[in-house]
């Protein structure tokens, strides 16, 4: 009995009462997470010169295992729950989604195929139209979900080089008389665009840059021009990636003249709604969404703003059927399929074959909030970042650096002589400083060259006490400095 247990799994017993500790430990990590340091202040290398680089040659108890974790692996991450981190987008996890999460892990399913596991691929199917029906985007449009928004993009980039050099899955592009693509998008979008054209053979170079008004919405003027300037250097505009919800400010592309452009130029849109696409759950936030129906593709990244855990991206394709035939390759994997062939495979639709059981989290969520639990908690992230706008220009110190369209604000720190340079250098001080007092956290960018504070909000523990509570450490730093 003893043999046979240390060949299998560990013992049943031990199982379940470290089951009941770690659901404990989950708890009482939820509910003191705001006790904590946010981030470590460690130099790199330091997780690593605490633990053994030695491979394990003999079974360590999983006391000793955990009490590393609680040592070194739990003070050694950034918290992005935490409800002071305010950095970057995606911290939205919630209590419904680790459930989810824990039981996807029990689970262990590939929902590679149908076969491989039906309830995978069916709820992958379902979750995909609840939010395709949210996001208000006509039925003809299919989904597929990935891990991140930057294989989303990468995915729609393929269909689009297929349709405008078709046969480039069976043939490649060396040797063949193929014009040079050009991809277009704005000087605030993401660089995931520049990715995919690294990973498609379309260059880095070929993503071309379009200026952006004084709002960092797309100049659709300057994209006309671009092209046009493309077009007489024999060069074949391909696609617009256009961005609802801009890394940097949040800002949001003017979708349907961009559609236009697309139109005229019979080139592929592809809108990258990865953060901001969620905004259309909101009825009040309609406006949101013009547009997105005459584009060809759209990514939305549910763990950015719809409060499912990482990761969950999902692309939508006019005719999701492009992905499939790009991808699908029946006969190797033909053991895999059902033999009538009724069902949906979801290894089809892009480059890998094991899959990640995704749509179960997001059943959860969604079904626990309800759409208007979630619209209700987005919006208390919209009036969280009004409130703090509203901070900022009550402190002539500041100014805001970028209107506020979502749970993003972005401001700056005034204060140094008029000299820019140096108010650049206070800026980043600032966000420097908060960040190592393990306090807060925030993110800095760049805006028409120069140094930015910014927040994002998107955390359900986040309150208005703990806003107020993180702005009146940007006021003591900025006083400090
Ligand atoms: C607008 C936008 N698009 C794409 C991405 C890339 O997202 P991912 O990390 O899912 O690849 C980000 C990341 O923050 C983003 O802000």
């Amino acid at each position: 009995m003893k043999d046979r247990q240390r060949l299998g799994d560990i013992p049943e017993e031990e199982f379940r009462k470290r089951l009941h500790e770690l659901a404990d430990w989950i708890a009482d990590y939820r509910e003191h997470i705001a006790e904590r340091r946010i981030a470590p202040n460690d130099k790199p290398g330091a997780i690593l010169a605490q633990l053994d680089r030695t491979p394990p040659e003999t079974a360590a108890s999983l006391d000793e295992i955990f009490a590393d974790v609680e040592r070194v692996i739990v003070p050694g991450i950034a918290h992005w729950a935490h409800p002071q981190f305010m950095s970057y987008f995606g911290c939205t996890t919630t209590s419904p989604g680790i459930l989810a999460e824990m039981i996807t892990g029990a689970l262990n399913v590939n929902a590679m195929t149908w076969r491989t596991s039906p309830a995978a691929t069916e709820l992958e199917t379902l979750v995909l139209d609840w939010l395709r029906q949210w996001l208000g985007l006509p039925d003809e449009f299919g989904g597929v979900v990935y891990d991140t928004a930057s294989i989303s993009t990468m995915h729609a980039l393929a269909a689009a080089r297929e349709q405008a050099a078709p046969n480039t899955r069976k043939l490649g592009l060396s040797r063949r008389s193929l014009p040079t693509f050009r991809i277009y998008t704005s000087d605030q979008a993401h660089s995931s665009v520049e990715k995919g054209a690294i990973a498609l053979g379309i260059g880095e170079e070929n993503v071309q840059r379009v200026p952006t008004d004084a709002e960092f919405r797309m100049d659709v003027a300057a994209l006309r021009e671009m092209i046009a300037l493309d077009l007489r250097n024999n060069f074949r505009p391909l696609a617009v990636v256009a961005t609802v919800g801009t890394t940097s400010t949040a800002s949001v592309d003017p979708i349907p003249e961009i559609a236009q452009v697309c139109r005229e130029h019979k080139m592929w849109l592809h809108i990258d709604g990865a953060y901001g696409a969620g905004l259309a759950l909101l009825p009040e936030c309609k406006w949101v969404g013009a547009g997105w129906s005459e584009a060809d593709s759209l990514v939305i990244n549910p763990h950015k703003m719809l409060f499912v855990p990482l990761d969950f991206s999902a692309l939508y394709l006019r005719d999701v059927g492009r992905l499939r035939r790009l991808f699908a390759l029946t006969p190797e994997h033909v053991h895999l399929r059902d033999p009538i062939g009724a069902e949906i495979n979801y290894m089809d639709y892009g480059v890998q074959l094991g899959r990640r059981f995704r749509a179960l989290k997001a059943w959860v969520v969604w079904r626990a909030f309800g759409r208007d639990g979630l619209a209700a908690r987005i919006r208390d992230h919209l009036r969280l970042a009004k409130l703090f706008a509203d901070w900022i220009q009550e402190d002539k110190r500041f100014e805001l650096s970028a209107p506020v369209m979502m749970g993003v604000v972005c401001f700056r720190c005034k204060v140094g002589g008029g000299h820019d340079e140096k108010i650049d250098i206070i800026n980043s001080q600032i966000v420097e400083r908060i960040n190592a007092s393990g306090r807060a956290y925030l993110t800095q960018t760049k805006l028409r060259g120069r140094t930015v504070m910014r927040i994002g909000l998107g955390n359900v523990l986040t309150t208005e006490a703990h806003l107020r509570n993180v702005w009146e450490m940007i006021q003591e730093t900025a006083s400090n400095l």
